[in-house]
């Protein structure tokens, strides 16, 4: 029963979608019909500025860690990795489709960077350093997501890590390109928005 309820308010917590928020507060607009109109910390960054970016960045990501240890704490040692993945994922279809927004959230990937972080840290860090180097690079931070998440069922595969981790982590890819297929059709037509650039 537990392993339920922890599933559904991951998903609650994750429809909390802080670049909406931050977005009504400082300048009363729903960042949702600005800049790349994603309600994430990159179009934060362009609408907002830097200090409520680095915000959402984090409790963004914040959400996804909560919602494993929750996890981790409604199923200790019974059901084994999958109830921390169940919430870790709700938190990110949370996120990408709040209940408390019409469903019109983000695309999910400070969330599951907190949650793939929380499930197996090593893996995530080294998906990460790469995704800030293909970032600093080309200045394209939805090519740098797409890498992270791409990277990760080879990591973990290679690490020899979890069946439910590396399960999570192929559906976490998945939703990554569906989230980011405007960006993938931009990134090919090179109309993509660099990091810096504040026009979408
Ligand atoms: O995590 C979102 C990022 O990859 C792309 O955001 O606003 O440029 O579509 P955006």
């Amino acid at each position: 029963m537990y392993s339920i309820i922890s599933i559904v308010v991951s998903y609650l917590l994750g429809s909390i979608s802080f670049s909406y928020l931050f977005g009504k507060w400082i300048k009363g607009i729903d960042i949702r019909k600005h800049g790349s109109g994603n309600a994430g910390a990159t179009n934060t960054l362009r609408v907002l500025g830097k200090g409520p970016a680095i915000m959402v960045l984090l409790l963004d990501a914040i959400k996804g860690v909560v919602a494993v240890l929750l996890g981790q704490w409604a199923s200790p040692g019974t059901e084994g990795m999958w109830i921390p993945v169940l919430c870790g994922l709700a938190a990110i279809i949370g996120h990408n489709w709040p209940i408390y927004f019409g469903f019109r959230g983000g695309k999910g990937i400070a969330t599951t960077i907190g949650v793939m972080a929380t499930l197996c840290f090593i893996p995530t860090l080294i998906a990460g350093l790469a995704a800030i180097v293909i970032i600093a690079i080309t200045r394209f931070v939805s090519l740098g997501s797409l890498i992270l998440t791409a990277l990760l069922p080879f990591l973990l595969w290679g690490m020899d890590r979890p069946v439910p981790i590396l399960l999570i982590s192929i559906l976490l890819c998945i939703f990554a390109i569906v989230r980011h297929r405007t960006n993938i059709v931009k990134l090919i037509q090179g109309k993509e928005n660099k990091l810096g650039q504040k026009r979408a």
